[in-house]
């Protein structure tokens, strides 16, 4: 590694402040007589965006892979494989001379309504860290950087480059930093992407507090923060923020805002100092990546159908899949012919080769005639005829396959979906094939969950394809004919309609903000919470095969600080092979604040023979366990029990053991002149000091408030959420001393005491 300091000492101000802005809109500025390189980053996340034209940003791009987008790859529950999208990826980011892609995204999917859900993995923080990280250690073990995006509480594209995201700390921490969190600290992430939005009134690219404070000093990020592309408002404040790259360049002005602002005295040099050096650490280390000027495209390709088969969803089967031998088979729909592959926007590849879902089919089909009408129109509108041609073909057929694909204009970065439902067309299509064909399938593609209460009960059996990358039409004719097992599970609980979803009185916001006032219940932790029927829960998806879960194994006590051990055998009782994305959720049975009836913590993806059994041990550490605490401003653990939940999804726990926490941790005196009789005696010091004259005061209430007067009030409910201050307030007369004095005598003897 070049000696970054001497380097430094030897670059003027202008030279420092012009590496600190883009030079072009993918590349960084060079310093030859320093020998310092540019170097050249590309889109992502599911493949390489590298425009051919260097100075152009939305430009048609080199061929590349196009992997299953996020929601389809999360889907598979498989960290290893993964790693191994990473792998390729990076293989064909050197190919092309990218030194960073810019990926990937782990928003939360705060609403199914979310323009890139498509490019997010899950409603889940916990799984969203650890598929990240996979992604990222994969990209990375090649000598290839990604960038960590939209860093941070991106959750829509309604106004993103301006609207102010008002989110509670303990949300923030529990649901929209822990994705961050993980990655940083399992993956090291070469860059982290600030968003274009506001946290809290402050823009990310000038947030202090996510930039150096959380990412920075607590999590211990080494790389540097670049930004969204024009997320930067004023780069001065964003300097002094913690934003150490403004992209895309060229912005002159910019340039010299710096070294102004330092020649003035408004930025300290030192801070950016920093910034270059966290810099040219990043653009050295990609000077130690390997030169290869090729890639495997067909090996690629095969590595994209696999994620993308393991990633495919079987929503519904009554049996019908996967198929047998018939004489015709229906296809109706146009994206048997046009696969709907990728979203719109930054993330828009230009593949190496496209599988044709049709033609997929006919290379699987054997003798079976395959017959195919367009079914519905490219874009939203309603044409009878085509319904009335597709009625016509299906009938005679022995099975109809219905690709359903939403309009590409429904989803892409840029703008959200105003809905969650097909097109009318498209629905009108689904009941007329249902009514005459008997066998009926519908394989789905689009980004992100779709309502289908209106249809589902009519047809056999439903396929979730997603985005599903150049080679999900291989994919789906793999899992339809069973050459593949489908394992995939959704990361996105599937509601029954919109107006069910968490945020929906919330969304988009309005007036330049957007509250989140559903706070941690998102996705799963919601509709448990408010016991809201779904359509399709959290972590759901069939087989064609089943398995069992038994003999869980929980110790029955442990510290948080040891963190412990759960195991569980997953048998898979069917008579083909099959895979199995296995869950572990946690139940906290008592805590001093609400929390979610349960949590993601854990999960392992296993492969069984028919009759095989394997045992899944998953670790759960402190933090499966706490809860952030917006008082303390810290994790927090609570002695007490906890269930452990094995489930083959959220709403289906097939084991569960409880066990026993004794939490280590030592809390600060939070006790003030504010405090509650309750807050007094849950506190360890307090209660100790405040119990005798509790029981004083109880005792004195009751002669008060009990007996034949009784104005039917029960003393202990009345006062146990009353400020002492108030209550001895309401005594003041009876009391030798001024309440406040009292509670001061108290406060000064908790403080002082030692737990
Ligand atoms: C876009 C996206 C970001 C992308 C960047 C570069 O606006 O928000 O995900 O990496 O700009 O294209």
């Amino acid at each position: 590694m070049e000696n970054i300091q001497n380097i430094i000492s030897q670059m003027t101000l202008e030279e420092k402040a012009s590496l600190c802005v883009g030079v072009g809109p993918w590349t960084t500025y060079p310093i030859e007589r320093l020998g310092v390189p540019r170097i050249f980053v590309s889109d992502g996340p599911h493949g390489i965006r590298r425009v051919i034209d260097e100075n152009q940003i939305a430009q048609k791009s080199l061929p590349a892979t196009c992997f299953p987008t996020a929601s389809c790859s999360a889907s598979t529950w498989n960290t290893d494989l993964i790693y191994r999208m990473g792998e390729a990826i990076a293989e064909e980011a050197i190919a092309y001379d990218v030194d960073v892609v810019l990926g990937p995204g782990v928003n939360i999917k705060r609403s199914p309504l979310g323009g890139r859900n498509f490019e997010y993995f899950s409603e889940d923080p916990y799984l969203s860290g650890e598929l990240a990280a996979s992604l990222i250690n994969g990209i990375q073990s090649k000598g290839v950087g990604t960038s960590l995006k939209h860093y941070a509480v991106n959750n829509q594209e309604y106004q993103r480059f301006s609207i102010n995201a008002e989110v509670d700390e303990r949300t923030l921490r529990e649901i929209y930093l822990p994705a961050f969190e993980a990655a940083v600290k399992k993956a090291q992430p070469w860059t982290v992407m600030c968003a274009y939005n506001k946290v809290n009134g402050t823009y990310c690219s000038e947030h202090h507090e996510l930039l150096v404070d959380i990412l920075k000093n607590e999590w211990g990020f080494e790389g540097l923060v670049v930004s969204d592309w024009g997320a930067v408002h004023d780069r001065v404040e964003s300097m002094k923020g913690g934003l150490d790259l403004e992209m895309p360049g060229p912005q002159e002005r910019h340039v010299k805002a710096l070294v102004q602002a330092v020649r003035s005295g408004d930025c300290e040099e030192e801070i950016l100092d920093k910034s270059v050096e966290r810099i040219l650490k990043i653009i050295f280390k990609a000077q130690q990546t390997d030169d290869n000027d090729s890639f495997d495209k067909e090996a690629h390709h095969d590595l994209a159908r696999e994620i993308a088969a393991e990633g495919i969803v079987l929503l519904k089967n009554d049996g019908i899949l996967p198929l047998k031998t018939h004489e015709q088979i229906a296809v109706i729909g146009r994206s048997a012919k046009e696969a709907y592959y990728q979203g719109g926007g930054s993330s828009h590849i230009n593949p190496t080769q496209l599988d044709i879902p049709f033609n997929e089919l006919r290379e699987r089909a054997g003798d079976t005639e395959l017959l195919f009408v367009e079914g519905y129109p490219k874009q939203d509108e309603y044409k009878q005829e085509m319904i009335d041609e597709a009625v016509s073909v299906v009938k005679s057929a022995d099975v109809a396959l219905l690709y359903i694909a939403l309009p590409t204009s429904k989803e892409s970065e840029g703008y959200d979906r105003k809905d969650l439902d097909l097109t009318e067309h498209q629905v009108a299509l689904i009941h007329a094939v249902a009514e005459v064909q008997p066998n009926t399938v519908v394989i789905l593609n689009s980004g992100s969950a779709i309502v289908m209460q209106s249809w589902i009960d009519e047809v056999n059996a439903v396929l979730q394809g997603w985005m599903m990358g150049q080679a999900g039409g291989g994919a789906i004719a793999d899992v339809l004919f069973g050459k593949v097992n489908p394992s995939g599970k959704i990361t996105e609980t599937f509601p029954v309609e919109l107006s069910d979803t968490p945020a929906y009185i919330n969304w988009p916001g309005g007036a330049g903000e957007v509250h989140y006032g559903e706070r941690m219940y998102v996705g799963y932790r919601y509709y448990e919470t408010k016991q809201v029927p779904v359509m399709f829960p959290f972590g759901y998806g069939l087989s064609y095969t089943a398995f069992e879960y038994s003999n869980p194994q929980v110790p029955k006590a442990f510290t948080d600080k040891e963190g412990l051990i759960v195991q569980v055998d997953v048998t898979n009782t069917g008579d083909v092979p099959g895979k199995e994305a296995v869950q572990v959720y946690v139940h906290d049975c008592e805590s001093a604040l609400a929390r979610p009836p349960k949590e993601l913590k854990g999960f392992a993806k296993v492969e069984l023979e028919p009759g095989q059994t394997k045992t899944v041990s998953i670790s759960l550490d402190f933090r499966s366990f706490a809860y952030y605490h917006p008082q303390y401003h810290t994790w927090v653990t609570e002695d007490g029990d906890f269930d452990i939940l094995f489930g083959a999804s959220s709403a289906d726990i097939r084991q569960s053991a409880r066990t026993t926490m004794k939490s280590t941790i030592e809390l600060p005196c939070m006790l003030c002149r504010e405090s509650t009789i309750k807050e007094w005696l849950e506190d360890p010091r307090g209660a100790v000091v405040f119990q005798p004259m509790y029981d004083e005061i109880h005792s004195g209430l009751e002669k008060m408030f009990g007996g034949d007067e009784s104005i039917g009030i029960e003393v202990s409910d009345m006062i146990v959420d009353m400020p002492l201050i108030s209550l001895l307030l309401f005594q003041q007369s009876a009391l030798t001393m001024p309440a406040e004095d009292i509670v001061d005598g108290l406060l000064q003897q908790a403080h002082n005491m030692e737990v």
